[in-house]
């Protein structure tokens, strides 16, 4: 079977794309499968032959290789971060094209990919989540605003862009002079940004996957950040620290698995996503979905899948399959 390993993407998450897509690439079985590194890039996509790059035919997905063969996909892994790759426009063209592809369904990644209106229908069901206030670009911040925002959020809060990954344009504000700092600061990310309270606690993360015999949960990761917050850099300065299992009760361990999975059911994902929480006065609050979580060295879902005592070459093959299904 031919597998296109989708990496890359147009958003400032890209590089971190490319090293989850070496992570499967690497991973994958090859007597199974013939496996190619497919970079989506805004300078074009791309298969990446040998460090050769043979133009993506957009029309029916497809490219010529060097003896002019056209090559097609049986199915794509796709491990873009961002747009277009986790916000659901790949997932349309892919399910247009009648091509099978790892991730959720376009309408399931578009939904989890924009932060407030994943919160708004999780917050209608009841599940526990930060106080937050949305802003677009170029609304007024004037003082009924800041009056809103110290009352219904509080200092200090978390600025963030809505539809974003891997803390780009994040800050934490400890008071209302740095506001507009940190609303610039994720403008650049995306015309939409989230302001959140500050939940003091533990930061836990859940892998989450259904590869045929309904939802399971991996072991829990608990997060302890190498300064402020979960930022970019201690993402991947190697710094932080992640433990797994987390250092959580019993009761505290099956409470988060059970969210975990369902709100993976409640909003019919699928694949191997993450859910991020923060233990707030006992009780996980849901922070976001990640429909195409981090694959890298340093990345938390393959730690997971290490403790459950699972080999990414079984997982990422599973993973195939079910989308083929
Ligand atoms: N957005 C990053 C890659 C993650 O969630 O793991
Ligand atoms: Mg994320």
């Amino acid at each position: 079977r031919n597998i296109a390993v989708l990496m890359g993407g147009y958003s400032s998450e890209y590089e971190i794309s490319l090293n989850s897509g070496a992570t499967v690439v690497a991973s994958l079985d090859k007597e199974k499968y013939q496996v190619y590194a497919v970079h989506i890039l805004t300078e074009g996509w791309f298969c990446v032959i040998d460090d050769e790059r043979f133009t993506i035919d957009k029309g029916d997905f497809s490219f010529k290789d060097a003896s002019a063969k056209k090559v097609t996909f049986d199915a794509c892994y796709n491990t873009i971060h961002g747009t277009p790759g986790e916000d659901g426009k790949l997932q349309a063209y892919l399910e247009l094209l009648g091509i099978p592809q790892t991730s959720c369904g376009f309408y399931e990644s578009a939904l989890t990919f924009n932060k407030r209106d994943s919160l708004s229908v999780l917050s209608s069901y009841g599940v526990p989540m930060a106080a937050s206030v949305y802003v677009n670009k170029g609304d007024e911040i004037d003082m009924s605003f800041k009056n809103l925002l110290a009352i219904k959020v509080g200092y200090p809060c978390f600025v963030k862009p809505n539809r974003a990954g891997s803390s780009y344009g994040v800050s934490k504000v400890y008071k209302e002079g740095d506001l507009i700092a940190a609303l610039d600061n994720a403008f650049k990310e995306d015309n939409q940004v989230l302001i959140e309270s500050f939940l003091s606690g533990t930061e836990v993360s859940v892998g989450v996957y259904d590869f045929g015999n309904g939802a399971e949960v991996l072991p829990v990761c608990e997060i302890v950040p190498d300064g402020d917050f979960f930022s970019l850099e201690a993402k991947y300065s190697g710094k932080s620290q992640e433990i797994v299992p987390a250092r959580l009760d019993e009761r505290e361990t099956a409470d988060v698995q059970g969210l975990t999975k369902g709100i993976y059911e409640l909003l019919g994902l699928k694949g191997i996503c993450r859910i991020d929480f923060i233990f707030h006065e006992g009780k996980p609050h849901f922070v976001e979905v990640n429909t195409n979580p981090g694959l890298s060295k340093e990345s938390i879902i393959p730690r997971e899948f290490k403790v459950a005592g699972l080999s990414l070459t079984e997982v990422f093959g599973k993973a195939i399959e079910t989308c083929i299904k």
